[in-house]
């Protein structure tokens, strides 16, 4: 038997029910007893920061625009799912009283004032306290750790990058407190030699709950799932 108890992270809220990255999706995961929500940040046209994980609206929305290019006006007016909105990300931190994983959804080098914007709003919010930034990109991370040392970081990464990147090389650079590999790169031998760093780990994304039982033997310390009810029944 493990004592360990994972923190346990709705994946775009609890999204399995409920549409992804929606108010609806991470107000379900706080019922569904989730300790935080993880979710996806974006700059869009108008410059506000707005909560969605394609480079484009269509999937999600069925409007065939990239969100770096739509103004918000256009962004709010569309469906998300069930009549859901696309949040910004300001709403979603006055409104939910737990822990977030803001990732800093950018592959360019120049983020267009995504971090800096998450940052201010992060302050103005006074949630630093709560709020976890993670990324793929390590200069997005950087950038946090230069306007935001106090805000904690943590590096993404996953199988299909080069290897220099599917790593924790970068993570001492960015003083990330945190690791949150694809959980196929997290083996037991990898685990614990990033927990013996002094990392923590969360994994994603996994919902089964035996795949996250084995991961937590191995020292992962938190569980990012599409379906936190799940998890929180395997921890209650
Ligand atoms: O933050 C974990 C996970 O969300 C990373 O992948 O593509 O679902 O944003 P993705
Ligand atoms: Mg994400």
């Amino acid at each position: 038997m493990t004592l360990a108890r994972p923190l346990i992270w709705g994946h775009r809220g609890a999204s399995f029910a409920a549409p992804e990255n929606t108010l609806a999706a991470f107000r379900l995961a706080r019922e569904m007893g989730a300790d935080g929500v993880e979710l996806d940040a974006q700059r869009c046209a108008s410059g506000e920061i707005v909560v969605i994980h394609d480079d484009s609206l269509a999937r999600t929305t069925g409007f065939a625009g990239l969100v770096t290019e739509t103004p918000y006006p256009v962004i709010r007016a569309l469906d998300a799912g069930r009549g859901e909105r696309v949040p910004l990300l300001s709403e979603v931190l006055e409104e939910l009283p737990l822990r977030i994983n803001v990732e800093l959804k950018c592959d360019r080098a120049d983020d267009r004032g995504l971090t800096a914007g998450v940052v201010k709003l992060v302050r103005a919010a006074g949630a630093a306290d709560r709020v976890l930034l993670s990324s793929f990109n390590p200069l997005c991370l950087l950038r946090a750790r230069l306007l935001a040392a106090e805000t904690p970081r943590a590096l993404l990464f996953e199988s299909e990058q080069e290897w220099w990147l599917r790593s924790a090389l970068a993570a001492p650079v960015l003083a990330a407190g945190a690791l949150h590999p694809e959980h196929v790169l997290a083996t037991p031998d990898r685990v614990r030699r990033w927990r013996r760093r002094g990392y923590l780990v969360a994994c994603w994304t996994v919902d089964d709950p035996d795949t996250a039982s084995g991961l937590v033997d191995s020292g992962v310390t938190g569980i990012i799932t599409n379906r936190p009810d799940r998890m929180r029944a395997r921890w209650p």
